[in-house]
């Protein structure tokens, strides 16, 4: 079996069940998204069933005010992440008729979603052939592939998303992605990697040569 196929049945025997998994609701996958951008899934979880309780739809958000935005959101941190949220949705109500957009080019145009988002977002919904590439990403392709450029250069950037969407499974980009993102949390982790039961070990680079503390690297900011 290759890389993708092994983390594919890694992933299938290993996963949590998390709601936003069981869902292929853009808004719904949007929301949890943006909340579990620097934050914790167990920090997040509750976060994002209050908000889904509050506003089961876009348009639901888009007629919120700012204050009551920010005190759901308080205890996350980063408001500025809760205040685009609204601007988001007050845009998808405005442009797009309160119909949250599932496809990667017309997400990447909206306030507050970037590479990562738009690709979860489109492949998570709409299976759209999107690899995403976040720190647990980064963390993996790195170790597995031995790639010694630092992870916050602008120039790795390109390297790191090629290579990734180079992996993507055709037939279910969705759940590709969701394995990358769940091997790099739950087993390629950055401190104490799952090594010894690791699925893919006798592949990798960093296993190999003993190097998984020196991988990924990052510059220094
Ligand atoms: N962190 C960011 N996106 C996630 C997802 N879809 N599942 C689990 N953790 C995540």
């Amino acid at each position: 079996m290759n890389f993708a196929d092994e983390l594919l049945n890694w992933y299938q025997q290993n996963k949590r069940d998390l709601p936003w998994r069981n869902t292929t609701d853009a808004y719904t996958i949007w929301l949890s998204e943006i909340i579990l951008q620097q934050t914790r899934v167990e920090q997040g979880m509750p976060y994002f069933h209050r908000f889904l309780e509050r506003f089961p739809d876009v348009r639901s958000f888009a007629a919120a005010t700012e204050d009551e935005v920010l005190k759901l959101w308080q205890g996350l941190g980063y408001y500025s992440r809760g205040r685009n949220m609204l601007k988001t949705a007050q845009q998808v109500e405005q442009e797009y008729g309160g119909v949250f957009p599932t496809d990667y080019n017309t997400l990447i145009k909206l306030k507050g979603i970037g590479e990562y988002t738009a690709a979860a977002i489109s492949s998570f919904s709409a299976n759209e052939h999107r690899a995403v590439v976040d720190g647990n990403v980064y963390r993996v392709l790195a170790r597995y592939f031995g790639i010694s450029e630092p992870v916050n250069s602008p120039k790795s950037k390109k390297t790191f998303q090629e290579l990734a969407d180079s992996l993507i499974n055709k037939k279910n980009p969705a759940l590709h992605n969701q394995a990358m993102m769940e091997f790099g949390a739950l087993l390629c982790k950055p401190k104490n990697p799952g090594c010894g039961i690791c699925p893919v070990r006798l592949g990798c680079y960093a296993f190999k040569h003993n190097a998984t503390t020196n991988l990924p690297v990052k510059l220094k900011t």
